[in-house]
């Protein structure tokens, strides 16, 4: 794999000319790194799927470069859309809305909806603009497991599987964009994100309602994602770590030491945003160690804590489905 300093123009260029033989490349956002393809091209899009063993009923995210992309690939755009995405673009919002046909079916995974983000990190923009078409990316990590939010991560989870890597620096919000559909009764969030609910509810309602038609169901809402190789259990209270041989993954600077042999401190000062900058790197680190278990402190589930605990929920539901319980 080729890991090219994403800031240098002659790096894009050699980006761009993978993207165009129909290869894979994988770049940085504000959110987590991506592995993309070009969006229009099914079989690039499939070495996506390849690259990461991923199921091929989970539905991608196009990313696109300039906000009227958004009629080029979207039918009916409704008003709050718009709205939404004049607001919030480049950002990390995702917005689901109706497919044109020009959309290969690989991308939605047959979905009559596609997904659009225009990222806000100058290497992706840059990306985008200069290969003149959308890319469409996942997060570029193996199924199943943790977002990468460093070119290291990466490096080190996709070797030997992608030609090419644009380092970008670490992702400055740490975990996914926020994924939202539009619905009768008002926005529905689909998947918590960098962009808190009570962020999008100051300019649009929020509903809790989905509507159970083929235009809001999504395939890759699965109970479990996002987690690390070790089990990992949620935790009130450190009173509640049974053994030594764990990992701590503390929200806030503890007030006794833990017994847990290695501790990650998401924010000194309990701060969600710091917390989420940190979350999934923390992780990622905390199961590399030799350990039986992972003890991830809850946190408040305000802003972007939802989005922190909608992933530690997921984490810990993987070894419950797994052994069955
Ligand atoms: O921040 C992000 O969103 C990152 C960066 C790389 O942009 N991307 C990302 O992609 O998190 P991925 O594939 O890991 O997660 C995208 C989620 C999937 O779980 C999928 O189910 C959902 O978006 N999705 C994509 N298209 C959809 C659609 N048409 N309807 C419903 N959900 C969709
Ligand atoms: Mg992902």
């Amino acid at each position: 794999m080729e890991i090219a300093n994403g800031f240098e123009a002659s790096s894009i260029e050699k980006a761009i000319q993978f993207l165009a033989a129909g290869e894979v490349v994988a770049f940085p956002t504000e959110t987590v790194y991506g592995l993309g393809a070009d969006a229009l091209n099914p079989y690039a899009v499939a070495k996506i799927f390849e690259a990461k063993n991923r199921p091929h009923f989970d539905p991608l995210i196009v990313h696109i470069s300039e906000k009227d992309w958004v009629f080029r690939y979207a039918e009916h755009v409704p008003s709050s859309a718009l709205k939404l995405v004049e607001i919030f673009w480049p950002g990390p919002l995702t917005v689901i809305l109706q497919r044109k046909a020009i959309i290969p079916d690989i991308v939605t995974a047959g979905l009559p909806t596609v997904a659009m983000r225009m990222p806000s990190h100058v290497v992706a923009l840059q990306l985008i603009n200069a290969f003149r078409k959308p890319i469409a990316a996942p997060s570029a990590n193996p199924f199943g497991y943790m977002s990468p939010t460093k070119a290291g991560h990466v490096a080190r989870m996709l070797k030997g599987r992608i030609p090419m890597l644009l380092d970008g620096g670490d992702s400055v919000f740490g975990i996914e964009s926020t994924i939202v559909s539009f619905q009768e009764g008002g926005v529905y969030i689909h998947r918590h994100g960098a962009i808190s609910e009570e962020e999008l509810s100051e300019h649009v309602e929020i509903t809790a309602d989905r509507e159970q038609d083929a235009l809001c169901r999504s395939p890759g809402e699965l109970p479990y994602h996002y987690a690390p190789a070790k089990p990992l259990k949620i935790i009130h209270s450190m009173d509640e770590i049974k053994t030594d041989n764990s990992s701590f993954l503390a929200f806030r600077a503890p007030e006794r030491p833990s017994i847990s042999r290695h501790m990650k401190i998401l924010s000194e000062a309990g701060d969600l945003k710091e917390a989420a900058a940190n979350f999934f790197s923390s992780l990622i680190e905390l199961d590399r160690e030799d350990i039986d278990i992972i003890y991830a402190e809850r946190v408040p589930e305000v802003g972007i804590g939802r989005a922190i605990m909608e992933r530690l929920r997921k984490a810990s539901k993987k070894r419950s489905l797994l052994h069955g319980r």
